[in-house]
């Protein structure tokens, strides 16, 4: 049977401050997607390769995000998929993992002086257009030679914040990343939302203001917040997912927090669908079989 084409949407998952949930939300996300039926690829573009570890990937001796950008391999031949007996990937997510070979790769550019630095993931992502619902590329924090590529090629940025004290400058410097990247590289690049993760409950006094600086700063062009309505509860069942290598609604699918992305995902698909039909662009999914 013939693989039918999807209408891939490229998400660039990102924010300049560490540990504040990118590859958590980007993992989990997928799961909840998978769970509707969606097919998804991570790239993890970070050299401490959180996402390929939280996927129980190997950080060594495979393919890995540094031959995808570089070119040294084809895309396909970087992915790992959930076919492979030695890796126990969730269902209908497949990984291109990171490796410590990404440090190699200001190197790299310097040795291959014609090579465009932004443009490295173009002719990749444009080889994997169609396979997937959706690419998720887990960007490290600071601005790195993988976050510049990862804001030319996607489609949509989404931030991840947990509240702490430097949440809010940390968003700000992501909004006039996005802003910059939208100016210099990618014009079409939108940021689809804001998702606050690792919420206590009941709310601090730090995280009821980032819920307000978030749903009064993060607009679009109409002056509608982009904050997701969805907010994920801080919770020992992430970590302990992370530790069994799962997602959430594998591990223990019945957790509150599991229906909390599960409400993500929904949410998620419901925002592109009124971006999409916006624009007058086909539902995901709904693109013919070939
Ligand atoms: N909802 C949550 N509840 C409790 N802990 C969480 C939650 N979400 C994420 N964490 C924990 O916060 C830590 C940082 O998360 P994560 O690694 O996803 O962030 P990151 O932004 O990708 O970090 P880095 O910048 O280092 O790549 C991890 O230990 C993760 O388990
Ligand atoms: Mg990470």
């Amino acid at each position: 049977m013939t693989e039918k084409i999807r209408n891939t949407v490229v998400i660039a998952v990102g924010n300049q401050k560490g540990g504040v949930g990118k590859t958590t939300n980007t993992i989990q996300l997928a799961g909840a997607l998978a769970e509707r039926g969606r097919k998804s690829l991570i790239i993890d573009l970070d050299m401490t390769s959180g996402a390929t570890k939280a996927l129980r990937a190997p950080t060594d001796g495979w393919n890995s995000s540094f031959e995808l950008l570089t070119g040294a391999e084809s895309a396909e031949d970087t992915i790992i998929t959930n076919d492979e007996s030695e890796v126990a990937l969730p269902p209908n997510i497949h990984l291109v993992p990171s490796s410590r070979k990404l440090a190699e790769l200001d190197t790299f550019l310097v040795q291959n002086p014609w090579l465009i630095h932004q443009n490295l993931l173009i002719e990749p992502i444009n080889r994997l257009r169609g396979k997937y619902d959706y690419v998720f590329l887990d960007t490290p924090p600071q601005k790195t030679k993988t976050t510049i590529p990862a804001l030319k090629v996607a489609d949509f940025a989404v931030l991840s914040a947990m509240p702490d004290h430097l949440a809010v400058s940390a968003l700000a410097e992501a909004l006039s990343d996005i802003v910059a990247a939208q100016r210099h590289a990618n014009p079409n690049l939108a940021l689809l939302g804001v998702i606050l993760c690792a919420v206590p409950r009941p709310k601090t006094r730090l995280a009821t203001a980032l819920v307000s600086y978030v749903q009064e700063t993060c607009v679009d062009h109409v002056g509608m917040t982009l904050k997701f309505r969805t907010e994920i509860s801080r919770s020992v069942v992430v970590q302990e997912a992370q530790r069994a290598g799962q997602t959430i609604m594998q591990y223990q699918g019945d957790h509150p927090v599991a229906d909390e992305y599960r409400a993500w995902g929904k949410e998620f698909e419901e925002r592109l669908a009124a971006i999409r039909q916006k624009s007058g662009v086909a539902e995901t999914g709904e693109v013919a079989n070939a």
